[in-house]
């Protein structure tokens, strides 16, 4: 049996579904070629970059596709009930990366805090900005996050140890998966925050979850970090909010548009920039690769 690995496999993983049997073709198809090659293969698996829409989904209809999996959380990137209801099984890593994601929201956190992004850009060009980088203690600051599930859990305890104080909101309600963090309404994180970090799926349905009505109701001078999805957050409205002073800075792991970011983004002397880094380390990589060789086992023989 084919695994295609269209978006690149840990090389662990590789080796074992290797040893299992399987060939496990790690080269990158697009277009007509990928039309071709999934209808050869049992497995793909793909990470971010790879889209499985519709139409692809019609090709592998009649081929030898029998599973699809996401090395990764977020499903966006194919169309679920689609290539459900055309009978293939589609999968995800849904805790494999939830620490990875949560020490880079952290980590941006600290950046914006003391400056760290900005001082690392102007250094470089000779300039001994000391005065200007005046920063703030992440400890007794209120974070407020956006949706409560693995992530944002990992992320709660994480600031708690830090001495910050954590409020969340959930469409699901209140979690007693974390004592110390407080459940409260959508409106009172924007109200009460000094930071809020992102921790939801895009949803199509729903849209934009902070846009100019939402950072209207916030603090002035918040700090936001979205390494959620790029589209729940509008970039014209965080552009406008960091140019009132509303916003003080914001970290960016997801973009509206990737992997083109919109100029005025990723050119803002505001924003903290990764380039969809929030699953990648070594260990998530590690995990996501044992889950993936697990769900391969489950399903294909
Ligand atoms: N930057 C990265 O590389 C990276 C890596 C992994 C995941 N992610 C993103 O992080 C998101 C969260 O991942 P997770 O593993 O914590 O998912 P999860 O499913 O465990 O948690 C998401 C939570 O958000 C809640 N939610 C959904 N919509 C909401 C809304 N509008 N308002 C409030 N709560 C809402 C859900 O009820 C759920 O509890 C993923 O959907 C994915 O988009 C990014």
């Amino acid at each position: 049996m084919i695994i295609l690995a269209n978006d690149g496999i840990a090389a662990g993983a590789k080796a074992e579904l290797e040893a299992l049997g399987f060939t496990v073709d790690t080269d990158k198809y697009e277009g007509e070629a990928l039309e071709q090659r999934i209808r050869e293969v049992e497995c793909i698996i793909i990470r971010s970059a790879t889209k499985i829409r519709e139409a692809l989904i019609d090709k592998a209809v009649g081929g030898k596709l029998k599973l699809m999996i996401r090395a990764g959380v977020g499903l966006d990137n194919i169309d679920v009930k689609y290539a459900e209801e055309k009978g293939f099984v589609v999968r995800n890593t849904p805790t494999a990366s939830s620490a990875a994601v949560a020490e880079l929201a952290i980590a941006h956190m600290f950046s914006l805090a003391r400056h760290i992004y900005i001082a690392n850009v102007t250094m470089r060009n000779g300039e001994w900005n000391k005065k200007a980088y005046k920063g703030i203690e992440l400890g007794g600051k209120t974070l407020g996050l956006i949706g409560f599930g693995r992530i944002s859990q990992e992320v709660a305890k994480r600031a708690i140890a830090l001495g910050m104080d954590v409020i969340y909101t959930d469409i699901l309600g209140a979690s007693d998966l974390v004592p110390e963090a407080k459940f409260v309404e959508f409106d009172e994180v924007l109200a009460n925050s000094d930071f809020i970090s992102l921790h939801i799926p895009f949803i199509p349905s729903v849209g934009v979850v902070l846009g100019d009505a939402e950072f209207a109701k916030m603090k002035d001078g918040v700090y936001l970090v979205d390494t959620a999805r790029g589209k729940v957050v509008s970039e014209d409205a965080l552009l406008k909010a960091l140019d009132s002073g509303k916003v003080a800075a914001a970290a960016l792991d997801v973009f509206e548009e990737e992997p083109t970011p919109n100029e005025a983004i990723y050119t803002h002397p505001k924003i903290s920039l990764t380039p969809h880094i929030g699953a990648a380390t070594s260990e998530a990589q590690d995990r996501i690769g044992e889950v993936t060789v697990a769900i391969c086992k489950e399903v294909l023989l």
